[in-house]
């Protein structure tokens, strides 16, 4: 009776992480990109209360030319150039595109 239990347990799973990896595209190749910098500004760019700038919401052309600055290190800072060093310029412009469309205050 406990061997039957745990198969129907062990194919329940099975299911549910299949379902999962059916659903997996609906997240974008920007938002995948744009996850990495959740942990600083925030979830979507959109920082509260915090002394980092705020991504979301930013005029895209904003975003995109400050990315390429600190890749290039035209603009100085003390990690972004870092940061920016791990993207093709492509990237970066999918990175500004993607905060640009984020609405600020959006996320609680
Ligand atoms: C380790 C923390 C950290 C992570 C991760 C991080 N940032 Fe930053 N970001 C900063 C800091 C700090 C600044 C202020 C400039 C500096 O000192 O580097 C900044 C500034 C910026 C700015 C300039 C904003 C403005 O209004 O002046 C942009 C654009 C930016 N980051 C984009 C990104 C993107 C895109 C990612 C993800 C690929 C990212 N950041 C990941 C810490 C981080």
């Amino acid at each position: 009776m406990i061997r039957i239990a745990l198969l129907a347990a062990a194919s329940l799973m099975v299911a549910t992480t299949a379902a999962t990896a059916a659903a997996a595209p609906a997240i974008s190749a920007s938002a995948r990109l744009a996850a990495t910098c959740a942990a600083c500004h925030g979830t979507n760019g959109d920082t509260h209360g915090s002394t980092l700038p705020r991504l979301a919401g930013q005029p895209q052309q904003a975003l995109s030319t400050s990315l390429h600055a600190f890749k290039t290190g035209q603009r100085t800072s003390t990690i972004m150039t870092q940061i920016a060093k791990g993207y093709t310029d492509e990237q970066l412009d999918l990175l500004a595109a993607y905060f640009a469309a984020q609405k600020p205050g959006g996320v609680k």
